[in-house]
């Protein structure tokens, strides 16, 4: 006999279904609650509320196991590719060497961006944000794309669309705002070399791309590729649940990640590390500011909703760093404060008792730094990193028939009905 649970409210008992998934996860079925008892359920920030099935990623917080498709991201990290992974997230499936072939040649092919999309960059102020650019553009991408829509293959041209000029979008974005020529994809490089080479390729000093920078790239991007029902992805679905384009829902999702306790935790990361080295901070002083409640310093790249030990991305970024750091043959004193830091933090009581660990965030910068990659680009390379993500949940959510738009409920505590006073009769100064 299929599970349920029993609720009693004033007296009275309700049986709710219980669901379960396929790694034994339970849920208890509330959709009848409302109807059968007028109570709703009171969950800020949906910590415990189950918002969709969904089949394309599986994370165990308290294990800290992370899988795509089913697949552990250690073994994706290892032997993927970026544009694999992407695959694999958006058609629940790996693809044969042929639909990969043709999947990197449409990627390539897609790679240009509309002349007139360019006029937009020009009227930006030298230093907005490559966030807000970025989340406009893809937005814009519907008005210069509009025949792009038909979702009528599993991996269709809309998403490589996307996923193509994505990539030449953040490199122009970056190389316009800092007053560089504009470096146009190259058809014979691959999806993560082309990146590198749009970003720092220069007449003067042309731009060799190196195998094991090019393979951290892939690393770092296959990371960050999805993370269930996270902030950003829930703003792609529920934004998505209106049938809005999905052009609007993603960019609704590169705002959501901008955000410094989402995607933009990399750049306050950075932020905070050299703040520590340049204000001469200990150890000790910056995780008792951390600990204090006074004071909002938090340790950024520490703690997580649903990890409640070591992220296992942060792991391979861990060995990441060391591994980079040797390749352009630089030492990064942040990594030297990073390290000491996670030393202490993981040893103090504090940081234990809530299980605060190091998430993915925390040695992801020192890698990108070590790329070349500017601190304000950090956040646009996590958005480019989570794309694939985003698309298989929205195209997963859009074709769900159990979905329906969302639209949670609340809880009202403000004024209970009071009459309209008008003008003259109200006390106070006049302000006109
Ligand atoms: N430093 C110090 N204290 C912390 C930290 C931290 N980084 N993170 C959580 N805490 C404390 C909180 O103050 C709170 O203490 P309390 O119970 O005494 O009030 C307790 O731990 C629980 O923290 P919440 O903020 O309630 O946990 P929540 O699940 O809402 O937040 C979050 C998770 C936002 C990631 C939080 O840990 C945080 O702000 N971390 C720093 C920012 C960061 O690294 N973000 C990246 C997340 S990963 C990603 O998006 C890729």
């Amino acid at each position: 006999m299929a599970e349920t649970a029993t609720l009693i409210i004033d007296g009275k008992e309700i049986i709710l279904p219980v669901i379960e998934g396929s790694e034994g996860e339970k849920a208890i079925d509330i959709r009848g609650l409302r109807q059968n008892t007028g109570c709703i359920t009171f969950d800020p920030g949906y910590g415990n509320t189950g918002a969709c099935r969904s089949r394309i990623t599986f994370m165990n917080g308290e294990q800290g196991v992370l899988r795509y498709r089913g697949i552990p991201i250690e073994q994706l990290a290892e032997h993927s590719t970026f544009v694999e992974t992407a695959f694999l997230l958006i058609t629940g499936k790996l693809p044969t060497r042929e639909e990969l072939t043709r999947t990197s040649v449409y990627l390539n092919d897609f790679s240009p961006i509309h002349e007139n999309m360019r006029l937009f960059y020009r009227n930006y102020p030298p230093k907005a944000h490559p966030m807000g650019i970025l989340s406009a553009m893809v937005n814009a991408m519907r008005s210069f794309y509009p025949e792009l829509m038909e979702l009528d293959e599993e991996m269709n041209r809309t998403y490589l669309q996307i996923i193509s000029k994505i990539r030449t979008m953040a490199a122009m974005a970056y190389r316009i705002s800092t007053g560089q020529r504009v470096v146009y994809p190259r058809p014979d490089l691959c999806y993560c070399a082309n990146f590198l080479n749009m970003m720092f390729d220069s007449e003067v000093v042309p731009y060799r791309v190196d195998d094991d920078l090019v393979r951290a790239l892939n690393v770092f991007w296959i990371l960050h590729a999805d993370h269930e029902q996270n902030c950003s992805t829930t703003a792609v679905r529920v934004v998505g649940s209106s049938k809005v384009n999905i052009y609007a829902a993603i960019s609704t999702g590169i705002s959501a990640l901008w955000g410094p306790l989402h995607g933009g935790a990399n750049q306050a990361v950075i932020q905070m590390l050299e703040q520590i080295q340049r204000d001469g901070m200990t150890i000790e002083q910056c995780v008792a500011r951390a600990k204090d409640k006074a004071d909002d310093f938090r340790l950024m790249g520490f703690g997580h909703r649903v990890y409640k030990t070591y992220d296992p991305r942060a792991k391979i970024m861990k060995k990441m760093c060391d591994i980079v750091l040797s390749k352009v043959k630089r030492e990064d004193p942040l990594l030297d404060i990073a390290r000491k830091l996670e030393e202490v933090a993981l040893e103090d009581t504090y940081f234990k008792e809530k299980n605060l660990y190091p998430n993915v965030d925390f040695y992801s910068g020192i890698v990108l730094r070590a790329l070349g990659i500017p601190t304000d680009m950090f956040t646009v390379m996590f958005a480019i990193g989570r794309l694939p993500g985003w698309i298989a949940q929205w195209k997963e959510d859009t074709s769900d028939p159990e979905m329906k738009i969302s639209r949670p409920r609340q809880i009202y505590t403000g004024e209970t009905l009071s009459d309209y006073i008008p003008i003259d009769q109200r006390s106070g100064e006049t302000i006109c």
